[in-house]
């Protein structure tokens, strides 16, 4: 499950800041049409995965940490290859959905993108025909079934720390938290700062509050993510 997440954030990382870098060195920020469906894709394809994968993972450590005498029945290697399978799965259905609802859209409001990437609500702001309602309703849902998920992680942590503050020594509590937590804060930051994006109201869009809300969500979890997952296969 690690090796997955790795390789997921490491992709998060490669889709935005290399073409940000490029930008930044040459005076051409143009994209092209195929490689900004490229990049909705990808950013989709990854940041689903890693969800649903984030999701899978806490219903391991839950299983491993408050029923371990289920853990052999209920998540055997193979279980584990099938949820890790199923994560991929949703994460490329989840993109291909997205993907083909956004670009089948016709614009006509110029071909500028004010984001440093691809992001969907800005390529929807260049929509002229009521096809855009379409891809507004998936992203409602998807915020939805992401909270959803969100709320399971959260429940299953709580029922994992219940378990640690039993744990009578110091130290085992001390590292069961400082894997656990900083887990939390970075699924918090995406979950909130993603459905923040995605669901606000075009009132309080700026493009400076747009910018800082698209880094929190597609930039800072999956750096910050790469250094805890390397702070937890040290402790494996
Ligand atoms: C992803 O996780 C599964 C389940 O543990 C594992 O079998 C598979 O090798 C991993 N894949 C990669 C690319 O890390």
């Amino acid at each position: 499950f690690l090796l997955n997440l790795s390789i997921l954030d490491l992709g998060t990382i490669s889709i935005t800041v290399p073409k940000v870098m490029a930008n930044s060195l040459s005076d051409n920020r143009s994209i092209f049409y195929a490689g900004c469906a490229a990049q909705v894709f990808l950013f989709f394809f990854l940041l689903g995965a890693e969800y649903a994968l984030l999701t899978v993972m806490a219903y391991d450590h839950y299983v491993a940490i408050c029923q371990p005498l289920h853990y052999g029945t209920l998540l055997g290697s193979r279980a584990c290859v099938h949820m890790a399978a199923a994560a991929w799965g949703t994460g490329f259905l989840y993109a291909v959905l997205h993907m083909a609802n956004t670009f089948s859209i016709p614009l006509c409001h110029g071909n500028t993108v004010e984001q440093f990437f691809c992001e969907i609500p800005q390529i929807l702001k260049l929509s002229c025909s009521d096809a855009y309602l379409r891809e507004v309703g998936l992203l409602i849902l998807s915020c939805f079934l992401g909270f959803g998920c969100f709320v399971f992680i959260v429940l299953s942590y709580v029922q994992i720390f219940r378990a640690v503050l039993r744990i009578p020594s110091e130290q085992g509590r001390h590292k069961a938290f400082s894997t656990c937590l900083p887990h939390l804060a970075v699924v918090s930051l995406l979950v909130s700062t993603g459905i923040f994006s995605y669901l606000k109201p075009p009132s309080i869009s700026s493009p400076s509050l747009d910018l800082v809300v698209a880094v929190l969500y597609s930039v800072v979890p999956p750096v910050f993510k790469t250094q805890v997952d390397k702070d937890l296969w040290n402790q494996v």
